[in-house]
């Protein structure tokens, strides 16, 4: 039988590592922590507005209500849309109240895929961009009414 040689002990090198490995866990759970805090306070914040309904033409933007939805396009919508600047995945968001129906934009917020399959408008946008648009945990009425509200004012309040 052989024995195996203790091996020279580098305790001195790893520590180091572990240090990293702790900062990078404690960055990650405080990351995390504020997300989960953000979501909640965006879904107490979308309370009140779970009866709103589309605005009428013309009728004046609430400010409020925008607010809150510039905090769901920045949560939900930003890695695939910019208002203007450079497009990302998907085409640029200035001008769309002007341009679309706002029933057709809740529709294809709250329910992209069935858009994209069967609305005209929506399967030629597929076929320019090349990429489904799908939100993560899906879009429920108040979320989609607020970040109309919050496009509604980039274009100028119609
Ligand atoms: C995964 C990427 C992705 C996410 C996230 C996303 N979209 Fe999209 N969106 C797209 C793509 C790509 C298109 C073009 C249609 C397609 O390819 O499905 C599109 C199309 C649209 C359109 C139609 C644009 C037009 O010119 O008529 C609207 C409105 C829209 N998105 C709003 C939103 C909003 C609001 C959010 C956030 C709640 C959102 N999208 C989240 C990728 C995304």
């Amino acid at each position: 039988m052989t024995s195996t040689p203790p091996t020279a002990s580098k305790s001195g090198g790893s520590r180091p590592v572990a240090f990293l490995a702790v900062t990078c866990v404690a960055g990650l759970a405080i990351w995390w922590g504020l997300r989960v805090a953000e979501q909640r306070a965006l879904e107490e914040a979308l309370l009140p507005y779970a009866e709103t309904a589309l605005p009428a033409p013309g009728a004046p933007v609430d400010a409020a209500l925008a607010d809150v939805g510039a905090r769901v396009f920045e949560a939900r919508c930003t890695g695939c849309h910019a208002v203007r600047g450079q497009p990302k995945l998907g085409p640029n968001l200035a001008g769309i109240t002007l341009a679309r129906d706002l029933p057709w934009i809740r529709s294809m917020v709250t329910n992209p895929d069935s858009m994209t399959r069967a609305d005209p408008i929506a399967r030629a946008l597929l076929q320019a961009y090349g990429v489904p648009m799908q939100v993560v945990g899906g879009m429920d009425g108040s979320a989609a009414r607020a970040v109309i509200e919050f496009l509604r004012r980039a274009d100028g309040g119609v």
